[in-house]
């Protein structure tokens, strides 16, 4: 069984009909590529103002009930060298669509990032010009996370106001054609999907040949319209990451944060059938718990999360934790940039 699972093998496998041994394979995918090194990235979340109202998300501009805060660009740097200082080679600097930062500042602290280390710079900044895309990658970075949602285009408008599914897709494309390694991915159980959508996403998610998928379950936040509304199921969401997993070979596939809020120990399992990665959380104390897409993100479960909880965890998992920068191996790949031709409007 691999790399052309036929649709109707996604179906049964997605309906939990033989979990074992799609668990099995995807674990054994995994350490054929990747071993049992687990890869880290440490990530600094700068500030939770955004500009958009995904009906979903925690950080939605309707919710009153956010306290607000920003990092200064030295709390920022200082941020990158607690990561740089306990050896991790990635950073990861994510916010919500904060207009703040003009994208000229964007790319001073990226400058300044990769003049002081030697360290992989990963963007989750949200929708972008070209322009901005350009401007930050030559000021050195490497990666960008911008994750689909979903494969439901009609959903995606309903759960996005005023966003284009379609705009989603030419942002990554754009990041592609600009060389970084793109990240993409979605939420299990977003209200509004059904499970075809799930089947429909694994297929599409590996026809964009990502270097990096995260995904996880959806979580209801109870200051959004879907407050109240139940969480992704884990056993699905599962079953999506051992399915990309045995389809993406070479992707680097994290085990979210979102796994672990929905059920204890889910990021440990997420290790278990087909993630390499681990994003320990090194945004400030003071401002950590304000991080609140989903109910029990950066509160809970990393107050677990220093590193050192971390490395206990993979370890627990049964892995080793890896201090490599963990490139792609897609990346120099032709064949995934012609792809992309096709997908780029220019
Ligand atoms: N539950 C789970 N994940 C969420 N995200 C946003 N809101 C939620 C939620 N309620 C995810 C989205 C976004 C990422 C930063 O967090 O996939 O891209
Ligand atoms: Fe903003 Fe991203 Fe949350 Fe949407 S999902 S409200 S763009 S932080």
């Amino acid at each position: 069984m691999v790399l052309s699972l036929s649709e109707l093998d996604i179906r049964d496998y997605l309906s939990g009909k033989n979990d074992a041994a799609l668990f099995a394979e995807a674990d054994k995918v995994r350490r054929e590529m990747f071993g049992d090194a687990v890869y880290l990235r440490g990530i600094l979340e700068f500030s939770n103002y955004c500009r958009r109202n995904c009906r979903y998300c925690g950080l939605r501009r309707d919710n009153r009930e956010i306290q607000h805060y920003r990092l200064t660009v030295d709390e920022i740097l200082d941020g990158v060298a607690e990561i740089a200082g306990n050896g991790l080679k990635t950073v990861v600097l994510q916010t919500g669509e904060d207009p703040f930062y003009s994208a000229r500042e964007i790319a001073r602290i990226i400058t300044a990032i990769k003049s002081r280390y030697e360290i992989a710079v990963t963007l989750s900044l949200g929708e972008h010009s070209r322009e901005a895309y350009r401007l930050w990658r030559e000021a050195g970075a490497d990666r960008y996370l911008l994750r689909i949602e979903t494969f439901n285009r009609v959903n995606y408008a309903r759960v996005r106001p005023q966003r284009v599914w379609e705009k989603r897709l030419e942002c990554l494309a754009t990041l592609r054609d600009l060389d970084y390694e793109i990240g993409s991915g979605i939420m299990v159980g977003l209200p509004g999907d059904q499970f075809e959508d799930i089947v429909t996403a694994v297929r599409e998610l590996t026809q964009l040949q990502l270097h990096m998928i995260g995904t996880g379950p959806f979580i209801a936040h109870p200051n959004t319209p879907f407050a109240g509304q139940p969480s992704g199921n884990i056993d699905l969401t599962l079953r999506v990451y051992a399915l990309l997993r045995i389809l993406n070979p070479l992707a680097n596939i994290p085990s979210t944060s979102a796994m672990e809020s929905a059920a204890p120990g889910g990021r440990l399992r997420g290790l278990q059938v087909g993630a390499n990665v681990i994003m320990p959380s090194f945004t400030p104390w003071r401002v950590r718990e304000l991080y609140n897409i989903y109910p029990g993100k950066n509160i809970q479960q990393d107050i677990d999360d220093g590193l050192s909880s971390a490395l206990a965890m993979i370890a627990r998992a049964g892995y080793r934790a890896s201090f490599a920068r963990g490139d792609s191996p897609l990346k120099d790949n032709e064949k995934v940039k012609i792809e992309n031709e096709k997908l780029l409007v220019k």
